[in-house]
């Protein structure tokens, strides 16, 4: 089965062709993160407008690296939610219109859904049951998976997601946007620091809570940045600690409740180093089997869209041209 992923539900414009619901015969993407750096986050309008321009010369491109025709597609599928109105319904208009046109079905799918299965797609099998992480710059989910279509929900952020908190830390740091790989890389540079971060606890809950955290840093930051020439990277050592300590606390905590030997990880902020290092001591000490893509796949891309898609699909789940977007869940 030659599948065809789209997706643009916030500022990468991306397609995929995949073999089979496994085999990543092309994954391509274009990013308009340079045109949002100077203000500071993502322009909802620059990201829409750049979906429009691309979305064909990327559809195209992944098509021919992928050896394939349009007519060789068996199958569309298209990120509809959630994510940025504007965003998301260039790729639904787009995808639906390709399927009427060449008559061929086309699938809407979750975008947070699709990051739990991207960590399989190097191994080429998914392994049934798992508990996924996804940590990104709009969601902090923790779920228990069953099969790809028995997907439980089991925690979310109450606040901020954790790529967010590192996007607006950078910004208090006077860092550049998006905040979480400067951070990384800042923190990285020393092996100790004084300060000390809390984030909020829930008790019996696999909730977090990133937004308190920030006003921590933010008048930890005020008081000590004149006096203090390392403060910076100090603080972003104490952040990043607190940040994921609490991701990495939660999801073994997730894993042995539910008995579950495998976790995967995937959204942007699975590409952090701290993060990979703390799951894979946790996860040697717990006997759980870690699955974290590689950054291309932890990052937005159309492979996974493509991935639950075709699963979603040969287990009976169809979409007519009612399909629509929505921006939240
Ligand atoms: O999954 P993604 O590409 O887009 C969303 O769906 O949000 O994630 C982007 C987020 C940004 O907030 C960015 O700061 C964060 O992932 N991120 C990181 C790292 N690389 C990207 N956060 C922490 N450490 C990193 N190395
Ligand atoms: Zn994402």
């Amino acid at each position: 089965m030659i599948v065809l992923g789209i997706e643009t539900s916030c500022d990468e414009t991306a397609a995929a062709v995949l073999k089979n619901g496994k085999e990543v015969l092309s994954s391509c993407v274009s990013s308009s993160i340079h045109m949002h750096r100077k203000f500071g986050g993502i322009v909802p309008e620059i990201a829409s407008r750049f979906h429009i321009e691309y979305i064909t010369p990327v559809t195209k491109k992944a098509l021919k690296k992928a050896g394939m025709a349009l007519s060789d597609l068996d199958l569309i599928c298209v990120t509809h939610t959630p994510g940025l109105m504007g965003s998301l319904l260039v790729g639904v208009s787009f995808a639906k219109a390709l399927s009427f046109g060449l008559n061929k079905p086309v699938l809407g799918i979750n975008h947070i859904k699709a990051h739990l299965f991207a960590p399989f797609l190097e191994k080429g099998r998914f392994m049934f049951p798992f508990i996924g992480l996804v940590a990104s710059g709009g969601h902090s989910s923790l779920a228990l998976v069953h099969d790809f279509d028995k997907i439980k929900m089991i925690g979310t952020t109450r606040d901020d997601a954790a790529g967010e908190a590192y996007d607006k830390v950078a910004k208090m740091l006077n860092l550049p946007y998006p905040g979480g790989p400067v951070i990384d890389k800042l923190a990285q540079s020393i092996t100790e620091s004084p300060f000390r971060f809390k984030c909020a606890r829930f008790k019996d809950s696999f909730d977090f809570s990133f937004s308190g955290i920030k006003t921590n840093v933010l008048y930890t930051w005020k008081k000590v940045k004149t006096k203090n020439k390392k403060a910076k990277a100090q603080i972003a050592y104490a952040f990043q600690k607190e940040i994921i300590e609490s991701l990495t606390r939660q999801s073994i905590a997730a894993c042995k409740k539910f008995k579950i030997k495998t976790l995967s990880v995937g959204g942007g902020v699975a590409c952090n180093s701290y993060l990979r290092i703390r799951l894979e001591e946790e996860g040697k000490k717990e006997k759980i089997r870690i699955m974290i893509a590689t950054p291309d796949l932890c990052l937005d891309n159309a492979a996974m869209i493509a991935a639950l898609g075709t699963h979603l699909y040969k287990k009976g789940k169809r979409a007519d041209y009612k399909l629509t977007a929505s921006a939240s869940l």
